[in-house]
């Protein structure tokens, strides 16, 4: 199969692979790397399993990803116990040059966020089709307290939003997710802080003040790094 052909779950596992590379200057003994959440990450998860016995374990983003890291005799580690995580590895829903990113299509953006904010590095793993100009096509999710959302989504409003809530999901913090549709967004820096202090809001998916160190793209031609 020639690279002009890759599927998309191909490229997942294209990048999977070169985060592999990116970690393995920083696996010794003690070391705990910060794992994320997805399909993306998981094909990572999977591929580090083969290394588990170079580094002492793992801190996670989300119980879906704590859950495949322990089915591969990986130990995870509270965020608590561990000081600073040397490097983190998870996938976006967008990302632009700046490697400003639209992250928590999987509901796991506030923890995604906490480990991130711990890690000295950040690598995003994505297929080319995340890459985009300008975020916003993606609909950017929104970790609200339950009580807050319909106060939340009305603020959101006012910021241009058209926020829909995703009924039945609850975070692995027990609280809901408001989707912006409609939002496209030019400054995301801004746009993050303005949507933090909206009270009630937990976290936005919005990664621009700590973006990614570096982006792993699966593209046609091959795995692209950029910095
Ligand atoms: C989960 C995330 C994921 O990183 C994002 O949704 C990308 O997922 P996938 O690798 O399955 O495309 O932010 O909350």
């Amino acid at each position: 199969m020639t690279q002009a052909t890759l599927s998309q779950d191909q490229l997942k596992e294209a990048v999977a692979a070169a985060a592999i590379d990116e970690v393995r200057p920083h696996l010794h003994r003690d070391s705990v790397l910060g794992i994320g959440t997805g399909s993306t990450a998981n094909r990572f998860i999977d591929r580090l399993a083969e290394l588990r016995h170079d580094f002492a374990g793992a801190v996670a983003s989300s119980e879906a990803s704590a859950e495949r890291l322990r089915s591969h005799g990986i130990e995870v580690f509270e965020l608590n116990s561990v000081g600073t995580v040397p490097v983190y590895v998870d996938g976006a829903d967008e990302v632009n040059a700046h490697l400003h990113m639209i992250k928590g299509g999987g509901a796991a953006l506030t923890r995604e966020k906490i480990v991130a904010a711990c890690a000295e590095r950040f690598i995003c793993i994505a297929d080319g089709s995340k890459k985009v100009e300008r975020l916003g096509a993606f609909p950017l999710p929104v970790e609200v307290i339950p009580m807050a959302r319909s106060y939340v989504a009305r603020e959101l409003v006012k910021l241009g939003a058209d926020p829909v809530y995703r009924e039945g999901v609850v975070t692995d913090n027990g609280n809901q997710i408001i989707d912006c549709y409609d939002f496209m967004i030019d400054d995301p820096l801004a746009m993050e802080a303005r949507l933090n202090a909206i009270v009630g809001v937990v976290t936005n998916g919005l990664f621009a003040a700590r973006g990614a160190d570096v982006l792993l793209l699966g593209t046609a031609g091959g795995v692209e790094r950029l910095t």
